[in-house]
């Protein structure tokens, strides 16, 4: 089937990769290690299929509970990564920016994310989120709190609060609501990713581990994507005949 309509925001959720490694019998953090190639292949796939917006989950906040040794391994294959795979895609006009809570990172991977955000940062390609040490209620909170200071300082009256003013206080203020939600490795969980974001995302559950989601699993979630009807809680009816309320 040929795409005939791209999700503007596509967020994958890349799970599998430890469970990959350990199926080959080999340490959980090679699987990290092609988990990040994988990453790199289907951001270059997106941008050539001209989606506007990725987010990738790539470190959640619970991810800390790991052993210190995998976290440290993850933390160094970031930094790595973004210095040099990362650095292939920007040639595509790829523009990356990065939402999560980033004083939890060291100040060596927090300026490896400034180095990749700043120079990317006029780039007219697809715009490439990475969620790192990134947790959506954790999200909500802060912005709860930014909100009721501004309350409080007279920038906005009580009344006023309304769905764009949560908007624009949460990490994702220059991103459009995520369209297609897709999760790797068969777990049927949000994990704390873009709730608020995704309330009217199209859902997708694939069985292939991270590390074997390949450029053609892209292809076919894409269709799927294509095959469904968004409804936004009106009839089929409506959506067919183009009748919308006015
Ligand atoms: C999920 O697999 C993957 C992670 C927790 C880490 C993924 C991180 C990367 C691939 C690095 C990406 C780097 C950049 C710069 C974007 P898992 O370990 O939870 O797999 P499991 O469920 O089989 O244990």
């Amino acid at each position: 089937m040929p795409l005939t309509e791209l999700p503007r925001h596509v967020a994958i959720i890349m799970d599998g990769n430890g469970r990959w490694a350990e199926k080959i019998g080999k340490p959980r953090t090679y699987g990290h290690h092609k988990g990040v190639d994988r990453a790199v292949e289907i951001v270059q796939e997106a941008s050539d299929l001209g989606i506007d917006y990725l987010t990738l989950f790539a470190f959640s906040k619970d991810n800390w509970k790991r052993p210190e040794n995998e976290i440290s391994i993850i933390m160094n294959l970031m930094v790595d990564s973004l210095k040099t795979e990362f650095q292939r895609i920007v040639d595509s006009q790829v523009k990356i920016n990065v939402i999560g809570n980033l004083n939890d990172l060291s100040e060596e991977i927090q300026n490896a994310l400034e180095d990749i955000t700043q120079s990317t940062a006029n780039h007219k390609g697809l715009q490439l989120t990475l969620a790192i040490s990134y947790e959506s209620r954790e999200e909500i909170t802060e912005a709860t709190r930014l909100i009721i200071q501004k309350v409080l300082d007279g920038v906005h009256k009580m009344e006023d609060i309304n769905q764009d003013i949560i908007n624009q206080n949460l990490y994702t203020a220059s991103l459009p609501y995520v369209d297609f939600l897709i999760r790797t490795s068969g777990e049927h969980r949000l994990s704390n990713f873009l709730l608020w974001q995704s309330g009217y995302a199209e859902l997708l559950f694939d069985d292939k581990l991270w590390p074997d989601f390949s450029k053609q699993d892209f292809h076919k979630a894409l269709n799927e994507y294509n095959s469904r009807e968004r409804r936004y809680g009106k009839t089929s009816h409506q959506i067919k005949q183009k009748v919308f309320a006015v």
